[in-house]
């Protein structure tokens, strides 16, 4: 039975994902433990790839992997006809090792390395977003010692406030990220960068936020890039090949949350932009975006071992699972809202509010701080939904909890992506005082 359009419930009133039994995912390899429905994902990659193509134009949907990145995830994303965007050398180290295609991976970041740029550049990948004056001295420098070009797309903030969490607005003028749009600073990025061989400036970027919830916001983006972007032909002659609007579309983590089909973004922008060209009389741009967190956040779960409690009379029922900050640091860094069931007794009646702790030794590891659950026995274990996105790409091994296994189940078959740290990975760096 169907409890939500990604959570489903067999005869034992046990929680399965994409038809495999969580308690049996449980014993196989123990709690906490990280699981992705496949076949969500898949669905998900398709249909904003399948939208692009409905709707005529060229595109590219690079998978955002700082949402979640591993070697099956990446060669997931390749299998969906995916582009990839990586943020750090361990990001793109991950992609080559999975085998990704280079020249459909993209290159972010505010502060690349010399080291990261040099590996980029070596992998031939597809292009790399450039984020500032220093990275284009950066890589003049290097492309004149390795004698080669690379394709850049410049990344402008075009002082657009996305309507979500503070920390995730990355577009307005007080940024740290990219050339600003208006100030002049963009326009010196490109005459920087147009004119000089060792670059081909395939266009531009922006990204305006995360988990948005409306359309707005990348066509306000679209309609101020466009404009400059047309000053700019007139006093270039350039004009792009390729428009970025990066991601940021929004899931649903609890009721609370209504998130647009991601065929509605994808088709406000790609009608946005056609009618900019349209009425400007340009050649329509490739469209590239960046979903990350649609992609993987609502097929991803957390199961959990519940341990714990602790009554505050009048005030609150602890309840402590066998992971937490370690794991999902989300709710103690912005607040996050989740929802979760017991996997073992899914349906069972709702009798306890709880509240549901982590086990680090920091009173801000909290999970979920009012769940309504049936009081909780022994032997019972937790389900947090939608935590596919941004959990296990901001694991830590805080208080030295080893990181949970991530397994990846698709039409009942399960498969370990990811395994369990072990308290000798904990340790694997480490060295003696005293050596000898
Ligand atoms: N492109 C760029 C340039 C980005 O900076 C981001 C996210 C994305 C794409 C993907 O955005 P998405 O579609 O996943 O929303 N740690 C925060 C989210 C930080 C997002 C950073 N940039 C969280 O847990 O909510």
């Amino acid at each position: 039975m169907k409890i939500s359009e990604t959570v489903t419930v067999n005869e034992q009133n046990h929680l399965t994902i994409d038809g495999k039994d969580a308690m049996n995912l449980i014993k196989k390899y123990g709690t906490p433990l990280y699981v992705y429905n496949v076949s969500l994902i898949r669905e998900r990659a398709r249909l904003f790839v399948d939208t692009f193509r409905k709707l005529g134009v060229k595109a590219q949907v690079a998978y955002a992997s700082k949402a979640f990145s591993c070697i099956a995830m990446c060669q997931l994303a390749a299998e969906e006809k995916m582009s990839l965007d990586v943020v750090s050398g361990g990001e793109l180290f991950t992609a080559l090792r999975a085998g990704f295609p280079a020249d459909r991976i993209h290159f972010h970041g505010n502060n690349k390395s010399e080291s990261e740029l040099r590996m980029a550049i070596n992998a031939k990948i597809g292009c790399i977003v450039v984020d500032n004056f220093y990275e284009i001295e950066c890589l003049k420098r290097l492309c004149g010692e390795l004698d080669t070009q690379v394709s850049i797309l410049l990344r402008v903030a075009p002082g657009v406030e996305a309507h979500t969490h503070e920390y995730v607005v990355t577009g307005q003028e007080d940024s740290k990220f990219g050339f600003d749009l208006f100030n002049g600073q963009a326009e010196e990025a490109l005459m920087k960068t147009l004119d000089d061989t060792f670059f081909n400036v395939l266009g531009v970027h922006s990204h305006i936020g995360s988990q948005m919830f409306e359309t707005e916001g990348f066509v306000l983006a679209a309609e101020k890039i466009f404009n400059q972007l047309l000053n700019w032909k007139k006093k270039f002659g350039y004009f792009p090949e390729v428009l970025n609007l990066g991601g940021g579309f929004g899931i649903r983590y609890t009721d609370e949350d209504r998130p647009l089909p991601v065929s509605d973004y994808v088709e406000v922008i790609v009608e946005k932009i056609k009618s900019l060209a349209y009425e400007a009389r340009v050649d329509i741009p490739e469209i590239w975006i960046e979903p990350g967190r649609s992609i993987v956040g609502d097929a991803g779960m957390t199961l959990y071992k519940l341990g714990s409690q602790k009554t505050v009379p009048n005030t609150r029922q602890y309840l402590t699972v066998d992971g937490g900050m370690g794991d999902n640091i989300r709710t103690a860094l912005y607040d996050a809202k989740y929802t979760g069931v017991l996997v073992n007794r899914v349906y069972d009646q709702n009798e306890t509010t709880y509240a549901i702790a982590g086990k680090c030794c920091e009173s801000g590891d909290m999970l979920i701080w009012d769940l309504p659950l049936p009081t909780v026995k022994e032997d019972d274990y937790l389900a947090v939904f939608s935590t596919g996105a941004y959990c296990y790409s901001m694991a830590s091994n805080y208080n030295r909890l080893p990181r949970p296994a991530v397994v990846f189940v698709e039409n009942g078959e399960d498969k370990l992506v990811v395994k369990r740290e072990s308290y000798e990975d904990i340790i694997l760096n480490d060295l003696q005082l005293n050596e000898i």
